[in-house]
């Protein structure tokens, strides 16, 4: 069985995505608005993280208090887009590694060209979130995780911003183990693989390309 994908319906989110998707939002705004996204997205995603008791002397008094257990972390941004969420990322995780894939879609085909692949040497050992803002047709994605999964990782986790539901069916039924977390899932897909309402071609808005 599949995992039920996580969207998010946090009012500042919501009202965050809003600001994404509008055509006049500049290079800089996008790139601060998906930091922000990435970050309240992460927070979600990490709300299954174990914590153990330590115990510690506040000024008051000795007590004991929770801490992360030893979990280790990998960021994975499938480039170039996925690139402007791992500041978001590493603002909440700083000790996490991060991994690179890059990909890129056919504009005819839609079909993703693998082109780089830069995991963490200890991947065995970690908990990987593969960040991408956009689940188009899903084949990115779902590339990027076969990638991924024959070197072994603990888990793996997927975080977009913006999905369609053609990406989302696609992702879940080649890795049904993989928990799929995204700020939106839009309508449906256009004649040249967009997402429809979208936000226009994410990696071009954030490096102010094309
Ligand atoms: C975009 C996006 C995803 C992919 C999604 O990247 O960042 O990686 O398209 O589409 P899919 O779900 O249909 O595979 P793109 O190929 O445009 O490359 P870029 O990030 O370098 O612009
Ligand atoms: N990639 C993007 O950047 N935007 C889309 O709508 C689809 C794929």
């Amino acid at each position: 069985m599949s995992k039920r994908p996580f969207i998010a319906d946090h009012p500042l989110v919501q009202h965050k995505v809003t600001l994404l998707r509008r055509k006049e939002t500049s290079s800089k705004q996008f790139r601060e608005l998906i930091k922000e996204i990435t970050e309240l997205m992460v927070y979600e995603a990490t709300r299954d993280l174990p914590i153990c008791d330590v115990e510690i002397e506040t000024p008051m008094t000795v007590t004991t208090s929770k801490v992360i257990a030893g979990r280790k972390l990998a960021f994975v941004p499938i480039l170039r887009a996925g690139l402007g969420m791992v500041d978001g990322a590493l603002e909440l995780i700083p000790s996490a590694r991060v991994g690179h894939i890059g990909m890129y879609r056919d504009e005819e085909t839609l079909i993703p060209h693998p082109y780089y692949c830069k995991l963490p040497g200890d991947i065995e050992e970690r908990d990987v979130v593969v960040l991408d803002p956009m689940l188009a047709t899903g084949g990115s994605a779902v590339d990027a995780i076969d990638q991924i999964k024959k070197r072994n990782p603990r888990s793996i986790k997927f975080m977009c911003i913006i999905a369609a539901p053609e990406g989302l069916k696609l992702l879940t039924e080649k890795h049904p183990d993989v928990q799929v977390y995204c700020a939106s899932l839009d309508s449906h897909l256009n004649e040249n693989g967009y997402i429809v309402p979208g936000l226009g071609d994410a990696g071009d808005r954030i490096f102010g390309t094309k």
